[in-house]
This record gives C-alpha cells, structure tokens and sequence, in this order.
C-alpha cells in the first residue's frame, strides 16, 4: 500500500495481516481477509464499503475495542496487538475517540456534564466548554440531551470524544441516523477536530458522497481493503453532494 510517510513516527497506526474469524466450523465467518493498513498521523481516512465486508470490524481492532484472530496492530512504535486488557483499556482511555451512529450520552446529565465524565478520568483534557465550542455547542452547555436534536446529541457525543484530545478519533457511522443537513454539521465538527488538534482521523460510512471529504479514501469489500485512493484535495463538508 501507498505510503507518504517518511519515518515509524509519522505512521499514527499500522495492520499486518489482520484477520478475524468469528465462530468456528461451518458457522465460521471471515470478517477480516488479511487486512494491511498504514495512516500517516493527522490524516482524515473514510472507510467505505458495504454492510457486513468488515468496516466496524477493521476499526474496533485498530482502536483497541477487540483484538484480531492474526496479524497485528501498532499504535506509533507499540504494538497494540502484545498489550493485555489492563494496557489496552489505558491505551483507549488516553489516546483514543469513538463515535458510534447512536450518541449514548446519559440522560440525566447536561451536555457538559456528559463532556466532564471523560475529561476527569484524562490525562491531558481539554476543558469541556472548550470541547463544546468545538462542535459548535457553546450556547447548548446546560442542556440536557432530550432538548437537543439528533445531530446537536451527536456533536456532544464528538465533544466527548475529543475532550480527551485523542491521538486518533473513530467514527462508526457517525451521521447513519441523521438527515443531510443534520450530517454535514456533524461531519464539520469532525473536521475541524481533525484539523485543529490535528487527530488522525477514521470515518466509516456507506455514503460515498462522504468520501470527498477524505485525504485517503478506502474501499473494503468482503473483508479486505479492495482499494485506496488519496485525495490531493479533500473537499470542505458543506460542498459534499451527499
Ligand atoms: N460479534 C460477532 N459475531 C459473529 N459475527 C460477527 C460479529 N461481528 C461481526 N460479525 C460478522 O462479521 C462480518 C463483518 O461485520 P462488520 O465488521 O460489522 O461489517 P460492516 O461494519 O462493514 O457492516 C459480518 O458478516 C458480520 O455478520
Ligand atoms: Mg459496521
């Protein structure tokens, strides 16, 4: 595969030969087909491909959320896949962001509060108000999630991911329950947190028109990563045809 990098230090992470099986038998399931994989720190990669050809699968490995059946995974110089369960629950908690298609914030706490959970548990936080006005959400700080829209839910739920100040920030489908519009506000907050905290970032999606967002764009099918592509020039969110 296609490299810009130039040393080990500007890879953010690294697959050999991944694969994962689920099952056993005749119930067995090929989820990853031997998968390689090298993103350069700060690039903004969508993953595309669809349902069921081993997306979520691929970036749940490479966060350290599961591990692979083969192959192995490098975080910068250290190899994740050699980590037990007590390293790899610090190595999510400090370097690591996820966003899901669902928000999971918890009702009862307002918007910062849910920002705040993350934040005193961190190392290296920023505040959440800052988180917030990451996303666009400073006016919102004091609301709970039921008087938030889907996509304002999904803004705090980036805003927590990045409050930590992540190494890199995943995303499963991070507009999957949102309309266009609603979508492109989220996928701005996105953006910008790639952009300005420099987070190398993943984002899966079966909408190709995300791609174009994308300085590297890859195509998995059936377990495998078919093609990448890189994108000189990704295009901003709000000029996606979605
Ligand atoms: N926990 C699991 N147990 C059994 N099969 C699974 C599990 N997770 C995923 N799979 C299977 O692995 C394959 C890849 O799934 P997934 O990575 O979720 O694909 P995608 O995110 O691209 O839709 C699918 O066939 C799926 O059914
Ligand atoms: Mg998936």
């Amino acid at each position: 595969m296609e490299s810009t990098a130039t040393d080990s230090e500007a890879i953010a992470f690294r697959a050999e030969k991944l694969t994962k099986t689920y099952g056993s038998g005749e119930a067995t399931v090929h989820a990853l087909r031997g998968v390689d994989l090298e993103v350069p720190s700060g690039e903004m990669v969508v993953l595309l491909g669809p349902s069921g050809s081993g997306k979520s699968t691929l970036l749940n490995i490479l966060g350290g959320l599961d591990s692979p059946t083969s192959g192995r995974v490098f975080f910068g110089r250290r190899e994740l896949t050699a980590f037990d369960d007590r390293h790899l629950t610090l190595f999510r908690r400090e370097h690591v962001g996820f966003v899901f298609q669902f928000y999971n914030l918890i009702p009862s706490l307002t918007a910062r509060e849910n920002v705040a959970l993350v934040t005193e548990i961190s190392k290296n936080p920023m505040r959440p108000e800052e988180a917030l006005r990451l996303v666009g959400l400073e006016q919102r700080m004091e609301h709970f999630p039921a008087q938030l829209s889907g996509g304002e839910q999904q803004r705090v739920a980036i805003a927590r991911a990045i409050a930590k100040q992540p190494n890199v920030l995943f995303c499963d489908e991070p507009t999957g329950a949102l309309d266009s519009k609603t979508g492109i506000v989220v996928l701005e907050a996105i953006a910008r947190a790639n952009r300005e905290l420099d987070t190398t970032t993943m984002i899966i999606t079966h909408n190709a028109g995300i791609a174009d967002m994308a300085d590297r764009v890859l195509y998995m099918a059936d377990g495998r990563i078919q093609r990448s592509e890189r994108h000189p020039e990704p295009c901003a969110p709000d000029q996606l045809s979605w």
